[in-house]
């Protein structure tokens, strides 16, 4: 007996109808990247192991969640749980630092992500991310295009609802700063934490403030504010993030809180919820600035920004907020061949779709009556009728479906029949919307 097999836990198969959904999203994206000057970068979905693996992190990600493994040649290789690591890998080795002139490199990516987490909603072990980074420039008004950038694909896509938490961890002398106050804050504590934390007390007490574990600990709700030690630098630099994005009217609450779950992150750091935010897998987009990545790959003391969308969370959140995606296939044309003459009705679809047109035909030697039933299914705005008769004769059957009207046309002249029917319905939609127009300018 054939063996039954599932995808792995934690992932899942993206076919239709929802395939249609992430199709428009990313051609949206895509779209809106190009508007912002962002070109697509496609590294590898593995790397060496130590590209993520930096020294000292202690993040989640890094140290529980990581998929590595030892390949033939015995290298150790991490499946990418992120995108930022690899694209800076790929800067740094490509050495688009070298010309200043050309700074900031701003790249995106689309595509799998891998993280050994408890899969729920909204949270999986291969999961698809979009993601940009502007790298080599240090300048607020990039933090601000960013958060600006992935705020406004989100509103395209139909999401209306949703507000950026905003904070800032500031330049190394303010986070030394901070964590040494958050060392005291928690020091009489320590015992009461979770072990992970007690660990984190150690190597980056930050990370303390983004525990699950402990986030109802009475000591959480009077944890020092990160703001107040910031240093002149750091206030600057976050006021004019917060000016750009006030200008720009993006709403935003500053969480002081927020650490964000990955090590690297300096100044400015971000994330997407839901207005109604109802808690941890509901964070469209996050990220932030991160001064030290670059030089750790070896090219300099080069600042980058980006930020991360989880693929499946925005289309969920989409979808719930009423954006409007197409759920079926839809067809242009539907050739419906009688008789026995499959290898023609094939030959006119092809002809079809060589210029241009979404052509779809049956297979299954289905009759009239259902082969005009899988044509509605298509929404096909023609349908070309082939029998024998016609074969013989080189000539086709067309039918207008808006405009229930059927003709008999030479086969030479199916292409600019076909043309002249959709560029007919083109100025119709255009009549109809103008009228639209007038009639919403007459109600205001
Ligand atoms: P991150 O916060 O770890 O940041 O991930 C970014 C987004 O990816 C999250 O907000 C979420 O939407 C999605 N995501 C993360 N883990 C999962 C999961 N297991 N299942 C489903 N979705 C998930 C980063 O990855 C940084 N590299 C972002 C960044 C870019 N920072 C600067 N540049």
């Amino acid at each position: 007996m054939a063996k039954s097999f599932q995808v792995p836990r934690g992932t899942q198969d993206i076919m239709a109808p929802d395939i249609y959904a992430w199709q428009q999203a990313e051609d949206i994206i895509r779209q809106m990247c190009q508007l912002y000057g962002y070109t697509e970068a496609r590294t590898p979905m593995f790397e060496d192991t130590e590209v993520f693996a930096t020294a000292n992190d202690s993040s989640d990600m890094v140290t529980k969640e990581m998929y590595t493994f030892e390949d033939n040649g015995h290298r150790s290789l991490t499946l990418r749980p992120e995108g930022t690591k690899g694209i800076i890998r790929a800067f740094v080795e490509h050495k688009l630092y070298g010309n200043p002139g050309l700074l900031p490199v701003k790249l995106f990516y689309l595509g799998p992500m891998f993280r050994y987490e408890r899969p729920q909603k909204g949270r999986y072990r291969q999961f698809n991310q979009f993601g940009i980074e502007a790298i080599g420039v240090k300048n607020p008004q990039l933090d601000v295009e960013a958060i600006t950038l992935g705020y406004s694909i989100c509103r395209v896509l139909g999401i209306k609802n949703l507000k950026i938490k905003l904070n800032s961890l500031g330049n190394e002398a303010s986070r030394n700063a901070y964590r040494q106050a958050l060392k005291e804050h928690f020091k009489p504590y320590l015992s009461e934490l979770c072990e992970d934390c007690q660990r984190r007390y150690e190597l980056n007490p930050l990370r303390i403030l983004d525990c699950k574990v402990d986030a109802q600990h009475p000591s959480f709700n009077s944890v020092p504010d990160i703001q107040d030690y910031l240093d002149e630098e750091s206030k600057a630099y976050f006021e004019k993030v917060k000016e750009g994005l006030d200008l720009l009217h993006i709403p935003y609450v500053i969480d002081p809180k927020l650490v964000r779950g990955l090590d690297y992150y300096t100044d400015t750091v971000f994330e997407a919820v839901p207005v109604e935010d109802n808690g941890q897998q509901s964070t469209v987009f996050g990220g932030g600035r991160y001064d030290g990545l670059v030089d750790y790959f070896g090219g300099g003391q080069l600042s980058g920004v980006g930020f991360g969308m989880g693929m499946e969370r925005m289309i969920q959140l989409a979808q719930e907020q009423g954006g409007e995606f197409m759920d079926h296939r839809e067809a242009d044309a539907y050739v419906i061949g009688l008789g026995d003459v499959s290898s023609h009705a094939l030959a006119v679809a092809i002809a079809l779709r060589s210029s241009g047109y979404v052509t779809d035909l049956d297979f299954q030697n289905r009759g009239l009556k259902a082969q005009f039933k899988c044509s509605e299914r298509v929404n096909a705005k023609v349908i070309v009728i082939i029998g024998e008769d016609e074969v013989k004769a080189n000539q086709v059957t067309v039918k207008d479906v808006a405009a229930k009207t059927q003709s008999t046309i030479a086969l030479k002249d199916l292409i600019p029949t076909i043309d002249n029917i959709f560029e007919h319905a083109a100025e119709h939609d255009d009549e109809k919307a103008e009228h639209h127009c007038d009639c919403d300018h007459d109600h205001n």
